[in-house]
């Protein structure tokens, strides 16, 4: 594109010679209707125009079609300029008067430069979608191993059956409701998903009595929460689902299990799981006594906030419990 038909004439015949395919444009907004109409490697502008300038048809190009080369043509007084289109995505830069053998050849170096960059870029984004893809097998097998570990515990007890996929729901709601980050409730979904994994270490007629356990046999189920940490460290690689696992039997105010932590120093992931077991534990029957209805089992959350569990989960708990009705908890075992 250039405002004096010499100028053109001399290039399109140049160019033509040289075995390309040229059209040319009198001014910017005949070779933005040129563009939309046809597709080009290679815009040759002239800098300097009476109204609309090759800088605004260098903006144009290089906004709306990435994959083609702007080179502008100046005249040698204005070589600042031209330097100055550099920065701003033009390729080179050509210099009147011309040698029509050199702008053979600088145009030549442009397409070849130009084609090797949408080269890159393809393989660039290639690669970064087979990452991708390959990062989703990985997701899928990792948590096809989790859910595995999951089914095993619930084949060898009847009343975790569903009791995992529940306490995952009510976590993630109020972790929701605190405004945790979607990484952060990534962890949290993980952590629920197995929190009572170590149950696979405790015997099945504990874990199915009916009835009140001996202190021997609390004992044997109280190992389940460092076990599970114990099972899942060669899987989770991440020190705070770990942790979450580890600490689900904390209680707020001290004196839970296994090391007796008190207050913020339980993780936060440990924190929202105890309420969620809870509560979930209250709303099914256990072997030893029927469900709690969901408002009585409220209550007790209420009465123990701040001696079993943090009062701000037991807050954002309440608030956000309405989502329960729209989202039912699935399997809820009931007696009979
Ligand atoms: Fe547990």
């Amino acid at each position: 594109m250039d405002d004096e038909q010499t100028v053109r004439d001399v290039l399109n015949r140049a160019l033509v010679e040289a075995g390309y395919e040229c059209v040319v444009a009198s001014m910017v907004d005949e070779a933005l209707l040129a563009l939309q109409q046809e597709q080009f490697n290679l815009v040759l502008s002239d800098i300097l125009m009476p109204e609309k300038t090759g800088i605004d048809l260098l903006e144009a190009v290089t906004g709306n079609y990435p994959d083609i080369a702007v080179m502008m043509v100046t005249a040698v007084s204005d070589t600042e300029t031209a330097v100055n289109t550099l920065k701003m995505g033009a390729y080179d830069y050509l210099t009147k008067p011309f040698n029509l053998e050199e702008v053979c050849i600088s145009v030549r170096r442009v397409l070849d430069k130009q084609s090797l960059e949408i080269a890159n870029r393809e393989y660039r984004d290639h690669l970064e979608q087979k990452v991708k893809s390959q990062t989703e097998k990985l997701r899928d097998t990792f948590m096809g191993a989790i859910m595995a570990l999951a089914d095993a515990l619930e084949a060898k007890d009847a009343y975790t059956h569903g009791h995992s996929e529940r306490v995952t729901i009510i976590a993630v709601m109020i972790s929701e409701a605190i405004g945790m980050t979607e990484e952060e409730i990534e962890k949290v979904r993980l952590a629920g998903t197995v929190h009572d994994i170590g149950k696979i270490g405790v015997p099945e007629r504990v874990l199915n009595k009916p009835g009140r356990l001996t202190d021997e046999e609390f004992a044997q189920v109280k190992i389940h929460s460092e076990l599970g940490e114990d099972i899942l460290r060669n899987l989770v690689r991440d020190p705070e689902v770990l942790s979450y696992v580890r600490h689900h039997h904390e209680r707020f105010g001290g004196g839970g299990y296994p090391d007796g932590l008190s207050a913020l120093a339980i993780p936060i992931g440990a924190r929202l799981l105890a309420v969620a077991d809870a509560f979930d534990a209250m709303i099914s029957d256990r072997p030893y006594r029927d469900s709690l209805p969901q408002e009585k089992a409220c209550q007790q959350l209420i009465s123990n906030s701040g001696s079993q569990f943090d009062p701000d989960i037991v807050d954002a708990f309440m608030c956000s419990r309405d989502k329960l009705s729209i989202c039912p908890l699935p399997n809820i075992p009931r007696a009979g």
